[in-house]
């Protein structure tokens, strides 16, 4: 069974087994049924987070249930349950249709709703967990299903639990948010507000906010369906203030952002890109002429050579600035 439709980067392997289930109940008899029981399971959103580097010895699952409704709210919030399988774009623009606001800044970020939270997705100021209230997940082994709420999820950036200690534990069924009536926008990221400039708009609205994000993302982003890519390969890394104070004599120019007291975070886009990586190409693969931190396959490359090409930017960077680069994505 051929992989390469299900994953973004559209690296061409296969799976021995490939299924989809469209319910929690669906998922439970999958689970149940003796042929599966001791097979791997790899667990498919909208595969846009991965990059295959050998076919799959084992059977594939893939979520496709949906399904998005309001199922409280009170005087500030409304509470939105979408399923697992749901398209995340589709249920930002649901919010936006509903004029619930929190997930405008997370536009077009491609992938699933119920792959969201285990990478915490995040973008323009805005992470994931700022609006989660809780996911219903069942476990692979017991075909139980369990409750976690935000504090349960451990959520970091790019980080959760589901990365960790319960890593290809579960499979996040829906997921409810809590959104807001009220809007508080995050228009703190420069381009957001430039972008706004020159719309026009003074009085931004959600949908506002949205349309400026899209626009920067399309400008600056690679769209999968165009060019294989898993959006950002890299995670920018934090490092201490003193190691940056440091590097800052010798490159100036270095950008960072405030983590904590004692931490910055050093965007991996300009590290690559100082390397000397940005907008190359190797045969049919290379990184992305307008996002350094993006790798991409313009058709027909294997993913052993991707990852290969991540590992030589991962060495030219430590080598030059002593920083350690680590995937954001999945190797599988
Ligand atoms: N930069 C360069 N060269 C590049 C790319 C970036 O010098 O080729 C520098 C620039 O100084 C720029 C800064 O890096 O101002 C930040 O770049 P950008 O705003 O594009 O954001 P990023 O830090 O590279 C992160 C997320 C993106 C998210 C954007 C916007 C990670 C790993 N990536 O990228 O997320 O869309 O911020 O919030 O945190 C993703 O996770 O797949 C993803 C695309």
């Amino acid at each position: 069974f051929s992989l390469k439709p299900y994953n973004t980067f559209g690296i061409d392997v296969k799976a021995r087994l490939f299924a989809c289930f469209n319910s929690v109940q669906e998922l439970q008899e999958l689970l149940q049924m003796p042929e599966l029981k001791q097979e791997q399971k790899l667990i498919l959103g909208g595969g846009s987070n991965l990059l295959f580097t050998k076919d799959f010895d084992g059977v594939v699952l893939q979520n496709g249930i949906k399904g998005i409704e309001i199922i409280r709210e009170d005087e500030h919030h409304t509470y939105v349950k979408a399923g697992g399988g749901e398209v995340w774009h589709a249920f930002v623009l649901y919010t936006l249709e509903h004029n619930l606001g929190g997930v405008e800044n997370l536009s077009l970020i491609p992938g699933t709703v119920g792959a969201a939270p285990l990478q915490n997705i995040g973008a323009y100021g805005v992470e994931l967990k700022d609006v989660f209230y809780e996911l219903e997940a069942v476990e692979l082994e017991s075909g139980q299903t369990q409750v976690f709420t935000n504090e349960d999820c451990r959520f970091g950036y790019r980080e959760s639990v589901f990365k960790n200690e319960l890593k290809g534990r579960f499979i996040v069924t829906s997921v409810t948010f809590r959104l807001h009536k009220t809007h508080k926008l995050n228009t703190s990221y420069g381009a957001i507000k430039t972008t706004l400039e020159e719309m026009n708009i003074t009085q931004p609205t959600i949908q506002d906010v949205s349309a400026a994000v899209c626009h920067i993302r399309q400008s600056k982003l690679p769209d999968p369906k165009q060019i294989g890519n898993a959006g950002s390969f890299f995670k920018n890394p934090e490092i201490p203030i003193i190691l940056y104070d440091i590097l800052k004599e010798q490159y100036p120019e270095m950008p960072a952002y405030p983590v904590s007291e004692l931490t910055v975070k050093v965007p991996a886009g300009w590290l690559i890109e100082q390397c000397g990586w940005k907008g190359k190409v190797i045969e049919n693969y290379g990184v992305h002429k307008n996002q350094a931190l993006v790798l991409v396959n313009y058709g027909g490359a294997s993913g052993d050579k991707v990852r290969q090409l991540a590992f030589d930017i991962i060495q030219s960077v430590k080598e030059k600035f002593g920083i350690s680069l680590h995937p954001e994505v999945n190797i599988m």
